[in-house]
């Protein structure tokens, strides 16, 4: 398995350019489903979690051609309605396709997402949506049988405002003819990016001033051609690495408003921003940054994503920070691996407490999850000396050319296979 070994202490400068958004990639995809017609994704990122969705809509009877960061779906004969316990164990969004498929043939079977390092994470939400819709959900031997003998229209208020729930309800919705209301829904720009696509396939999606949506069904959708929108979560880790390293970074291609929160508290915590229409430059500053009280929430509020990374700038902070998780129960697996690197970190139930210090230093790490890991790389050139961090495959999950584009910002990064003794 591989493994990254950073040499630390290095201030990043120069450009970086932000790849298309995984999380909005993921369902985009799954949504060429509702069609037979082709469908061509432009900036899809060349990542694990992209990987393992083609392979999915291969399995499912799609024909996948993703070359240079294109995919071009289409048809390649009669879809399948089931997905293997192989397949979805890979990666949790698999359930995604359920909507999809319940939408087409009225019956689908996905074996249930188990929990993962970050949380629980049921499906409950996903599923009540599906019986409003006029499906039945059976749970059985590790499956859930989706069925119907017809789908009805219905106003489904969602408990907490899921992402995966509201994309996978919309899918369905849209091949529902009637009109359906959605309402406590994701307002995750990865969510509007996925909006945007289904109305290019022909699909009605509107929102109100408050945010509910309203699908007016149509019997069937066309292809469609899609750009997907800037990856927040990655151009905010680098924003992070820039600020950590006290580095001089421009972020390209990004779209800072979905950043907002996050720009906001970095100028707070003392970090220079020069914002653009599509670009944030980081510059360097003096001293340490200060300390604050973080609180993640669903969107606009501060990415439970990015709560990783912002642990590690404020483990360097001049004071005491403090870090509410509130969005996954068990989403602090960095915070001992940050204290193996000199961190003085408290985590107790969704609170995190940190008392800065004034440098991290190098040690071998493990990443237990994909924003954990960033957290850790993030440590990792910041600290003094050399870090080693295991099982970076969760982080080849979610960033895209990572050692590449690190180096290009003149870190020192190598990834280490020692099964192979190769670098
Ligand atoms: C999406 O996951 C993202 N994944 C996650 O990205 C992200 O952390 C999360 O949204 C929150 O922003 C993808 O888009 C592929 P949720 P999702 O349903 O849709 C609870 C990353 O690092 N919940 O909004 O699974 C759930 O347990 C990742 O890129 C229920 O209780 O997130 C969690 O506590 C990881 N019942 C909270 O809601 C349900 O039916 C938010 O989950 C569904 C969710």
């Amino acid at each position: 398995m591989d493994r990254f070994i950073i040499q630390g202490g290095k201030k990043l400068h120069g450009v970086v350019q932000t790849s298309g958004s995984k999380n909005a990639s993921l369902p985009i995809l799954v949504a060429t489903l509702l069609t037979d017609e082709p469908c061509t994704i432009h900036r899809v990122p060349n990542l694990r979690d992209v990987r393992t969705t083609l392979k999915i809509l291969e399995y499912l009877g799609k024909k996948v051609e993703y070359k240079n960061g294109t995919a071009l779906i289409s048809a390649n004969g009669p879809l399948k309605n089931s997905l293997p316990y192989e397949l979805v164990k890979q990666m949790r969004a698999s359930f995604w396709v359920a909507g999809p498929l319940l939408a087409r043939f009225k019956t689908a079977e996905i074996p249930l997402p188990g929990g993962c390092a970050i949380g629980v994470r049921p499906v409950d939400i996903h599923l009540k949506g599906f019986e409003k819709l006029g499906a039945q959900a059976v749970t059985a031997n590790g499956n859930v049988v989706l069925s119907a003998d017809k789908l009805q229209p219905a106003k489904i208020v969602l408990r907490f405002p899921s992402v995966g729930a509201t994309q996978n309800l919309l899918m369905c919705a849209c091949l529902i003819p009637g009109e359906t209301v959605l309402e406590n829904v994701a307002k995750e720009p990865e969510v509007d990016d996925v909006i945007a696509f289904l109305n290019k396939m022909g699909a009605d999606i509107t929102a109100d001033a408050k945010g509910n949506l309203t699908v007016r069904g149509k019997s069937s959708l066309h292809g469609a051609e899609h750009s997907v929108v800037a990856d927040r979560i990655e151009s905010g880790s680098y924003m992070i690495a820039a600020a950590a390293t006290r580095g001089d970074v421009v972020v390209n291609q990004c779209v800072p408003e979905h950043n907002s929160i996050l720009l906001e508290d970095l100028q707070e915590a003392g970090v220079p921003l020069e914002i653009s229409a599509d670009s944030v430059h980081v510059l360097p500053y003096e001293g340490r940054v200060k300390p604050l009280r973080m609180r993640t929430a669903p969107y606009p509020g501060f990415a439970t994503d990015l709560q990783a990374p912002w642990m590690t700038l404020m483990a360097l902070c001049d004071g005491a920070a403090e870090i509410d998780e509130d969005i996954f129960e068990n989403r602090f697996m960095h915070a001992p691996e940050l204290v193996r690197m000199g961190a003085d970190i408290l985590t107790e139930k969704s609170i995190a407490r940190i008392n800065g210090v004034e440098s991290l230093s190098g040690a071998h790490v493990m990443a237990s999850d994909l924003r954990g890991g960033m957290a850790l790389v993030i440590a990792g050139l910041a600290a003094r000396g050399t870090t080693e961090i295991e099982r970076v495959y969760h982080i080849d999950r979610g960033y895209e050319d990572l050692e590449q584009k690190l180096t290009a910002l003149g870190a020192d990064i190598r990834r280490y296979n020692p099964d192979k003794n190769e670098f």
